[in-house]
């Protein structure tokens, strides 16, 4: 595994040479959204100047080109996670990629009354709010699996809950707010072995760590390209292919259709098949292509080369965190965890404590991270101050962090 050099990195991202209070930025608001390098910048700059066409309808030239660069950066994209290219659906972030698969089972009737959901309390609002509103329209019930002290999945409880009838188990991959990294695998072979499906939310995974569905095997896989370098409003939903087979589209339209018949009182459709069957309308081809050149910087750099960098930055972090006696959410184990460290400052609240950062340059997010059922639990209503790191987040920058932080205690004392 090549060592990740940060300096280099930091040279394709334009963003970086623009200052912030007259300070040199320094972003460590990566979970919410990442920076994007020339390579996807020029990549979407190039798909308008020089392909730009609708694509699976038209039989023109620029169509063509247009339908086969989107159906390229398909297969590059699917690749990336261990998918084939008519396993991964595009769509507009995970938020959307959540939603279609909670609506899917519902059209489908694969999620009934009498059938249970299980979610957990570390769920982003994203992969919560779908699977409330499911249930409600199904009549089933949802049930929610606790976390430890130190915001762990709570695995007793998780195993009390995997009844016969849950149909779906939906759960994070890793937590927005403290970093931990659940143990998907095992808990989508459990579901399995109940009957129940298996979706897992890897917003934060997918950008941070080599995650392949050939290993992990979930029934879905939903994840965002604006926080793995791509642009903002394209992303992903892997469906398992004999699943995507069974599933109707719930957001049916133009684009997506093979057949549609109008008698004089009812009109009927046949759908494509999987993936086009759940993409209807006109889709976000440029994000498409720039996410797809955001994959192949990733893959150029080695996921596992990222995985270990942030590593070292999240140590450090730790480290620091420790030593001022700042409080820290989630474990401490930095083996247990990626790149996200939330923490509070004494009586400060989080906005207090961000604006303070941000005056030195350094942006973080602050408040509940639209995770409001774990903060709480946390014991902490009003939210955490939130670090998160990628790749062009240096060592040093992480002094600078140090520095700006005793400053802000000397406030808060
Ligand atoms: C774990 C998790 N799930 C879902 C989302 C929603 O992502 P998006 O806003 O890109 O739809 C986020 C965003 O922060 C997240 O962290």
């Amino acid at each position: 595994m090549l060592l990740l050099d940060p300096y280099e990195v930091r040279r394709d991202f334009p963003i970086f040479a623009r200052k912030v209070h007259g300070k040199q930025l320094i972003y460590f608001d990566n979970a919410a959204t990442s920076q994007r390098p020339v390579q996807v910048i020029e990549a979407v700059d190039s798909f308008y100047r020089s392909l730009n066409a609708n694509i699976g309808r038209s039989v023109h030239e620029l169509a063509l080109a247009a339908t086969e660069a989107y159906e390229a950066a398909r297969k590059v994209v699917a690749a990336f996670i261990g998918a084939k290219p008519d396993e991964l659906v595009f769509t507009k972030n995970t938020t959307e990629s959540i939603n279609l698969a909670a609506y899917s089972l519902l059209a489908s009737g694969l999620v009934r009354s009498g059938n249970e959901i299980l979610v957990t309390r570390m769920e982003h609002h994203s992969n919560l709010l779908p699977w409330v509103r499911v249930a409600r329209l199904a009549g089933a019930k949802l049930k929610v699996v606790e976390v430890t002290d130190d915001g762990r999945l709570d695995l007793d409880d998780f195993r009390r809950k995997l009844t016969d009838k849950v149909r779906v188990l939906a759960v994070t991959h890793v937590s927005n707010v403290t970093g931990v990294v659940n143990p998907v695998k095992e808990l989508c072979e459990e579901a399995r072995s109940r009957g129940a499906l298996c979706l897992v939310d890897g917003a934060q995974s997918v950008p941070h760590m080599r995650v392949d569905v050939s290993r992990i095997k979930p029934d879905f896989l939903a994840f965002s390209g604006h926080k793995m370098l791509g642009p903002m409003g394209i992303g992903g939903l892997y469906i398992k292919r004999e699943l995507a087979e069974k599933l109707e589209p719930p957001f049916p339209g133009g684009g997506a259709i093979s057949l549609v018949e109008c008698g004089v009182e009812e009109c009927r459709a046949e759908w494509l098949q999987a993936p086009h069957k759940f993409e209807a309308g006109t889709p976000n081809v440029a994000g498409a292509v720039g996410l797809s050149a955001a994959v192949e910087y990733l893959e150029r750099i080695g996921m596992e080369s990222i995985e270990a960098h942030e590593r070292r930055l999240t140590e450090k972090a730790l480290g620091i965190l420790q030593e001022l006696g700042v409080t820290v959410y989630g474990p401490l184990d930095v083996k247990d965890r990626v790149g996200v460290v939330s923490f509070n400052v004494g009586k400060l609240t989080p906005h207090e404590v961000a604006q303070l950062l941000d005056s030195e340059g350094i942006a973080v997010r602050s408040g509940h991270h639209c995770a409001l059922p774990l903060v709480k639990r946390l014991g902490t209503p009003l939210g955490t101050v939130r670090a998160s790191f990628y790749l062009y987040n240096t060592l040093e920058e992480l002094d600078v962090f140090e520095e700006a932080l005793r400053k802000i205690l000397v406030i808060a004392s």
